[in-house]
């Protein structure tokens, strides 16, 4: 055994769902919630969803507009394994937050529609889980709907994200003709009861077509289930657990989170196959999860949760040592001993406080604006934890207030969205007025909400003369003031102080990129 596997640390499972809107991101987390007896009955993460949603304004446009913006964490156990799901918003404006999310993760399942196959949004962040080397498990949701043949869709997603599957359930007929899954490994069928119902019994064979009689499918389903399987044996691949924690092969589930059907196996998966925290790499060196000492990263920050407190959270991703309630830690960039004194653990979207944490929980750190994304914390080591990235912004606005009284307060309140990861904020280094930058233009919707909701400060926006932002930087100082001279107007800093030109068209900067060999233009940042 390695030191790894007898660590405490072996009884954690920190993953998110990956999936396109639609294809039961909700659903599937509320039956793992459920199965995990986190929750009392499905239905139950909707309506604490509503309380949520009625405590803090800002979330009338989730309401309004019927998507998940934010990101929450929650737990839950099963034999004695503890699972963190830190939940993604699924819009792809808020893809930024959800790139941050899942650098905190050991583990991804990618949900996918039976019907629709893969999209956008799961291209998007399959991606992201590839460059990161997440093992991914696949589930395959909607088998009670009508969808395409399930090896053509299994052979659709390994050549479109080139990945190598390996089917661990079965479907036994869609849609309709829906009569359950078939373990492949186990050789038991997962039944329903009666016809169309959840998941409810299992029935072993040896071989499948025995459920003919012993489980009355109709041969015009069964039969060509059953061909199909023989085929999926025959062209894809087999399960193989290295091959998968290199992110290169992905065991697939087919199921239906509606009908409770293959999730329990799902669940299994994660338990069985989803790696156990083990190293994340910092600056200088890997630490490992069976280190003593604590280390962990701020992934998000969130403020406001709780509009009567204006309280703000930061999110740690525990990385090693076992974290206790009232510990000191050293927050690498503030370069200072902090105290950790009223840590919350996340528990099916309550709170509640922790006295212990081990390396791949999550803690939720209450402070002042103290703690950043990027954070590192430890317990006296430099280092900095690497993958939290800021994203060139696709829309820059410059801001505008309608009360110039309020000129101070503006300032404050972008400064906290920004920790926060709403948005970026630019200060030109010519003129008053900041620029906002983000992703997608629901972004700007949510800023502005909550900027008058939580801070009293209405602000308008007024189109800004760029179109793109990119990070400077150069081995040669020289470089950079040469550049300043010239472009000073089309510079501004980062809330870090980190010089951005900011393009006034695509040309422009190809131009720049051109005049300018000696300089680097980034469009990511590395935050922390
Ligand atoms: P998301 O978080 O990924 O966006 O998806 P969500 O779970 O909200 O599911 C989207 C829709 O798909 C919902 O229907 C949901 O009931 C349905 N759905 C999820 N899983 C399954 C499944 O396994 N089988 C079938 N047949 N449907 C499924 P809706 O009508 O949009 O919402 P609702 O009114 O049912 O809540």
């Amino acid at each position: 055994m390695t030191a790894e596997s007898v660590s405490p640390s072996a009884s954690r499972r920190t993953f998110a769902i990956i999936s396109h809107p639609d294809a039961g991101k909700t659903t599937l987390t509320e039956r793992l919630l459920l199965a995990g007896g986190a929750i009392r009955a499905a239905g139950d993460v909707k309506a604490r969803g509503e309380r949520r949603r009625a405590r803090s304004d800002w979330m009338d446009i989730e309401q309004k507009r019927g998507i998940s913006v934010t990101s929450s964490v929650m737990t839950f156990e099963r034999d004695g394994i503890t699972f963190n799901l830190l939940d993604t918003p699924g819009h792809s404006d808020f893809s930024e937050d959800t790139y941050r999310t899942l650098s905190a993760v050991d583990a991804a399942v990618m949900v996918i529609d039976a019907a629709k196959g893969i999209e956008s949004q799961t291209r998007k962040l399959f991606e992201v889980c590839r460059l990161r080397d997440i093992p991914i498990i696949t589930f395959i949701n909607k088998v009670d709907r009508e969808g395409v043949d399930p090896l053509t869709l299994l052979d659709d997603i390994a050549s479109g994200l080139a990945l190598d599957l390996a089917p661990m359930t079965w479907p036994i007929g869609l849609g309709t003709d829906f009569r359950g899954l078939i373990d492949i490994e186990q050789k038991v069928a997962l039944l329903p009861e009666v016809r169309g119902g959840t998941q409810s019994k299992e029935l072993t064979f040896s071989d499948p077509h025995e459920l003919e009689e012993k489980a009355h499918v109709e041969p015009h389903i069964l039969n060509p289930s059953i061909e199909g399987l023989e085929l999926a044996e025959g062209v894809l691949s087999r399960f193989d657990r290295e091959s998968f924690l290199e992110g290169h092969l992905s065991p697939v589930y087919f199921g239906s989170a509606l009908k409770e059907f293959g999730v329990d196996r799902l669940l299994d998966a994660l338990e069985k196959f989803a790696p156990p925290p083990t190293t994340r790499p910092a600056n200088g060196r890997k630490v490992s999860a069976s280190e003593a000492p604590v280390t962990g990263f701020v992934f998000k920050v969130q403020a406001n949760m709780d509009p009567n407190h204006r309280d703000r959270v930061a999110f740690v991703r525990l990385c090693s040592g076992k974290f206790k309630r009232g510990m000191k830690l050293f927050h690498v960039r503030e370069n200072r001993m902090v105290t950790i004194a009223a840590p919350i653990f996340f528990f099916a979207q309550e709170r509640e406080t922790a006295d212990e944490a081990l390396p791949g929980d999550i803690i939720g750190i209450p402070n002042h604006g103290m703690l950043r994304v990027g954070d590192t914390l430890t317990e006296g080591e430099t280092i900095r934890f690497e993958g939290i990235p800021n994203f060139a912004p696709e829309i820059l606005r410059r801001v505008s207030l309608d009360d110039p009284m309020k000129a101070k307060q503006l300032s404050r309140a972008l400064q906290d969205m920004a920790e926060e990861g709403v948005t970026q904020v630019f200060r030109p280094l010519i003129g008053a007025q900041a620029i906002v930058g983000v992703v997608g233009p629901l972004q700007l919707d949510v800023l502005a909400s909550r900027m008058d909701k939580e801070y009293g400060v209405p602000i308008r926006y007024d189109q800004a003369p760029f179109v793109t932002a990119r990070w400077i930087a150069s081995d040669d100082k020289t470089v950079i003031e040469k550049f300043l001279e010239v472009n000073r107007s089309s510079v501004a800093e980062d809330r870090d102080g980190a010089l951005v030109y900011l393009a006034r068209n695509a040309w422009a900067l190809d131009q720049a990129k051109q005049d300018w060999p000696a300089l680097r233009f980034a469009d990511v940042r590395e935050r922390g």
